[in-house]
């Protein structure tokens, strides 16, 4: 299936976005080995996040799922049972990487598999610390599937993670949850914080401290109620619509402002994004607000900062759509993670970007854009669900009609956002 997204000038209206997928997926897991009934509301009903849940099922944990209300009847920290088959995960790279930490430290074995894009994905990054906390996995050169065999007796640890990512260090607190002494990790760059807030809130003794977070030996997990806040990564895509549409005004609603996930906006103001948050509170211990969006000229960027990068990371093939509609030329360093992403981010953006009419270079670890006007045509977007909503954003400014490949990967993450584009005026559809 493809997206036919026509110039659309004027954006208007109030409106909201699913669930938070990166908290969804921890409210899943954490709550499955917490003591008692979790609950949570505006759960993220996507292919990625039932990927997990159905995990769960498959390890003897009973859910109940309505419209986006989830209950998780947790069995506590020992009372996984193995799963009869493999574990399927996906596109989920979350899922994949947060699952073998919680699986080595089970008393049964597993085998996690993936689609053709996650199994292409990086795992030797979580395998290294994992083998040092006594888990042995087998791989397939460093990707999927993962062997896991499961050890009872986690030894803990000490280690700096040698990238700035939250779900290898998702991951390594989960596998030590289960070990007897403390494990302290100490973050490059600080990355997305959800996990660190949700165990606190459920009791677990776990501290932060600049880049070093510990986590002590625990018995239990409290059971947790909370409305899940929306995905701001998802927001981003109508702020971008707007902002580089003419005469728009869009407000989103209840959108998830964790600081370790808002370096966009700061990128986006330095561009002269007119964004303003109102009505700032929290669900659980997640800060959340509306946001107002207006149509804004914008100019180009230079940005290599490691912090701002790591706060942005799933936010740039968008950043890199508000340049092409820059004054001037924009320039974006230190982006090599992003070639690990759910496609190679660089090379699919640079791709799509030319294709449009737009001038784009890339080099190894970023990408320099002349911003202009986008003409129409056909872009692919490699089965990368950000890929695809960036250009059918893209489309809404541009001078013809943009048609986008392949648009299925968008069920991962945000499955009603051809509905919620068409709600706020952008002529778009499924053909
Ligand atoms: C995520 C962490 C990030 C992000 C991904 C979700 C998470 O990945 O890109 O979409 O939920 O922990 P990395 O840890 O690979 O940076």
């Amino acid at each position: 299936m493809d997206f036919h997204v026509e110039p659309s000038s004027i954006l208007r209206g109030r409106t909201s976005v699913p669930g938070d997928k990166s908290i969804s997926h921890r409210a899943i897991i954490f709550a499955s080995i917490a003591d008692g009934v979790s609950e949570f509301s505006n759960f993220l009903v996507s292919e990625d996040c039932m990927a997990t849940l159905q995990a769960f099922q498959e390890m003897g944990v009973k859910v109940s799922l309505n419209k986006n209300s989830l209950f998780i009847y947790g069995v506590g920290l020992r009372g996984l049972k193995a799963p009869t088959q493999s574990i399927n995960v996906g596109n989920s790279g979350t899922s994949a990487r947060l699952l073998a930490g919680l699986f080595g430290a089970q008393n049964f074995n597993t085998i996690i598999t993936g689609d053709k894009s996650l199994s292409k994905r990086p795992m030797s990054r979580i395998i290294e610390p994992l083998s040092m906390m006594g888990i042995y996995i087998e791989s397939r050169a460093g990707c999927l599937p993962l062997k896991i065999q499961g050890t009872g007796s986690i030894k803990n640890i000490e280690y700096n993670i040698p990238v700035a990512s939250a779900q290898v260090k998702s991951c390594i607190l989960l596998a030590s949850l289960y070990s007897q002494e403390k494990s302290n990790l100490y973050e490059l760059s600080i990355t997305r914080d959800h996990s660190e807030r949700m165990l606190q809130a459920m009791q677990c003794p776990i501290h932060v401290k600049k880049n070093c977070i510990s986590v002590e030996p625990t018995k239990s997990l409290e059971p947790l109620k909370m409305k899940i806040p929306g995905d701001f990564s998802s927001a981003v895509f109508l702020i971008v619509a707007t902002l580089i549409s003419s005469e728009s005004s869009v407000i989103l609603t209840k959108v998830g402002i964790n600081p370790t996930r808002i370096g966009f906006l700061e990128i986006a103001r330095k561009m002269g994004a007119n964004i303003q948050l109102s009505n700032l509170r929290k669900y659980g211990s997640e800060p959340v607000a509306d946001i107002l969006i207006q149509s804004s000229s914008l100019k180009g960027i230079t940005l290599d900062d490691p912090k701002i990068v790591s706060s942005a990371i799933d936010e740039f093939p968008a950043i890199f759509i508000l340049a092409a509609y820059a004054k001037g030329k924009s320039k974006f360093g230190n982006l090599i993670e992003l070639r690990h992403k759910e496609s190679d981010r660089i090379a699919s953006m640079v791709e799509g970007l030319i294709q449009i009419g737009i001038k784009t270079k890339e080099n190894n670890e970023g990408i320099v854009i002349t911003g202009g006007k986008p003409k129409g045509g056909v872009v692919k977007c490699y089965s990368d669900h950000r890929v695809a909503m960036s250009f059918a954003v893209a489309a809404i400014g541009a001078s013809n009609t943009i048609t986008i490949k392949d648009i299925e990967s968008v069920k991962t993450s945000f499955p009603n956002f051809l509905e919620t584009m068409q709600k706020i005026g952008a002529k778009i559809k499924r053909i």
